[in-house]
């Protein structure tokens, strides 16, 4: 296939060979990381929680990442590539703080949901910006049907987000306010 930007005449393979498909592709293994990682923490984080409601929230969005997983996984496939993972330093970092907030709060308690939403919701705003990312640099590379997918990920870590929000708000802010300090 050819295709004609800017006067330049270029091939799809000179494009799959671009500096910005390698970075792209390089990003995929990071988030694929973080995904998978998200997958052994979130049981963790679901099992401290206090309250049944985070419980559920958390065991929800469990599954949902399970998708994200199979999704890049389908990505690499449509940019012909295995699926690799790389570390992400910034995901293992967040959720490393995730860890230190459960055991800096007291077992039992609601403020320790407030600190595990809190946790949650940083971890959903790096797969927010990333996920944005990487949807336009997908448009730019002309992989629409990668876009796409992206885009329905994206869309379900802003959901998720909106929902700790609301689960914050209405009760369990509130409720961790009238817990006295031991
Ligand atoms: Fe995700
Ligand atoms: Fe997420």
């Amino acid at each position: 296939m050819t295709n004609s930007k800017n006067g330049k005449k270029t091939t799809s393979s000179e494009n799959d060979s671009s500096m910005l498909h390698d970075f792209f592709i390089d990003e995929l293994k990071d988030i694929y990381w973080a995904e998978k990682h998200l997958v052994k923490v979130l049981p963790k984080m679901s099992k401290a929680a206090t309250t049944q409601e985070l419980k559920d929230a958390i065991n929800e969005h469990l599954e949902v990442t399970k998708t994200h997983v199979s999704r890049l996984e389908d990505v690499f496939g449509l940019m012909n590539k295995t699926p690799q993972a790389k570390k992400c330093d910034a995901m293992a970092g967040i959720t490393d703080e995730g860890d230190e907030i459960v055991s800096d709060t007291e077992d039992g308690s609601v403020t320790r949901d407030v600190g595990i939403i809190l946790a949650a919701q940083k971890v959903e705003h790096y797969e927010i910006a990333t996920y944005g990312g990487l949807v336009q640099l997908a448009k730019t590379l002309n992989h629409n049907d990668v876009a796409d997918i992206l885009y329905t990920t994206l869309e379900e870590e802003k959901q998720t987000d909106e929902k700790l929000t609301q689960i914050a708000e209405d009760n369990i802010n509130v409720e961790a306010a009238q817990e006295v300090a031991s």
